[in-house]
């Protein structure tokens, strides 16, 4: 049997304006999917979406991964079993580190000799099939962790202080705020054009703010950067009341990760506020979840025979 895991992520800056090629940096962080897999004579998948066999409707991303692996080597069967700290659909890249680890596993199971670049390729190759499209950072982050510029894959600085992630509970379609983004820009490309571009150049003035460890210019930085996300139209009433929470509360800054519309937003904050704002989000009727930046992303955590 191996385990191995693969971390979620955070949007410093830049969702949505890194689909119109413009910088984003990106973070792992340490919430985790485990996955347990073994050989076996048939396939078994158990995870809280249920227990199945080789199935493209309840386990998509893990049908794939066993897909494209039988093409690498002989597999029979195999029981994988997944384990997530992570909720899912909820712009924290959950998708991505199942997938990701998924594919780390079976590798090492099967002596595949993928390349780290390898495994990140193909997770990107599945989840495009499964969602239609999807840029390559979530899978590119989960496989490399650490806090990433993209498109550059330029790894930087990871951060010193904790993150609060408030969760709204609310499922958001990434593929549906994508488009509504790009609706926008269609009706106005000369106000929209020039806020996407503003969102790029704060994820390149943000590059030396965090390797300078300056997380009150980099805050405010992000606070702009939130404003700018509702401006084109992926905020929501729940994902602003947390931010807001968390900002009233003491929080450096705070805002939206991934597509919005709901999902998660996140915090940074210092240590001493870290329970305030986590209570402040709770009291809003968010769900806090006090995490931190990784700078390792999949990883084999152990491998009986
Ligand atoms: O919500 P997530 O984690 O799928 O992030 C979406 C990020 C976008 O920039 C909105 C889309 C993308 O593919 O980059």
């Amino acid at each position: 049997m191996i385990t191995c895991s693969a971390p979620g992520k955070v949007y410093l800056f830049g969702e949505h304006a890194v689909v119109y090629g413009q910088t984003a940096i990106c973070c792992a962080v340490e919430l985790r999917t485990r996955v347990h897999a073994e050989k076996s004579d048939d396939v078994q998948i158990l995870s809280v979406l249920g227990n199945t066999g080789f199935d493209m409707d309840v386990h998509p991303y893990i049908s794939h991964v066993i897909r494209m692996m039988c093409d690498l080597a002989d597999i029979k069967g195999v029981r994988l079993h997944i384990e997530s700290e992570l909720p899912v659909g909820s712009g924290l890249g959950s998708s991505a580190a199942v997938t990701v680890a998924s594919i780390y596993a079976l590798n090492h199971l099967y002596d595949c000799g993928l390349s780290l670049d390898e495994v990140a390729k193909a997770a990107h190759v599945i989840e495009r099939k499964v969602q239609g499209s999807a840029s390559p950072t979530d899978t590119y982050v989960s496989t490399m962790g650490g806090v990433v510029m993209v498109p550059q894959r330029r790894k930087i600085s990871l951060l010193k202080c904790p993150i609060i992630i408030g969760n709204t509970n609310r499922f958001s379609s990434t593929k549906e705020l994508v488009g509504n983004v790009a609706d926008l820009r269609n009706e106005f490309p000369s106000v929209i054009d020039p806020i996407l571009s503003n969102i790029g150049q704060m994820s390149k003035l943000a590059e030396e703010l965090v390797t300078k460890h300056d997380y009150l210019t980099l805050g405010k930085l992000m606070n702009v950067n939130q404003g700018l996300l509702d401006a084109i139209g992926v905020g929501s009433f729940e994902l602003s009341s947390l931010v807001y929470a968390a900002r009233n509360s003491g929080a450096i800054s705070a805002k939206i990760t991934g597509a919005g519309g709901g999902g998660c937003m996140f915090a940074l904050a210092e240590d001493e506020e870290v329970f305030q704002v986590a209570k402040s989000i709770e009291d809003v009727g968010g769900e806090a979840i006090i995490t931190k930046n990784t700078r390792e992303g999949v990883r084999m955590e152990s491998f009986n025979g």
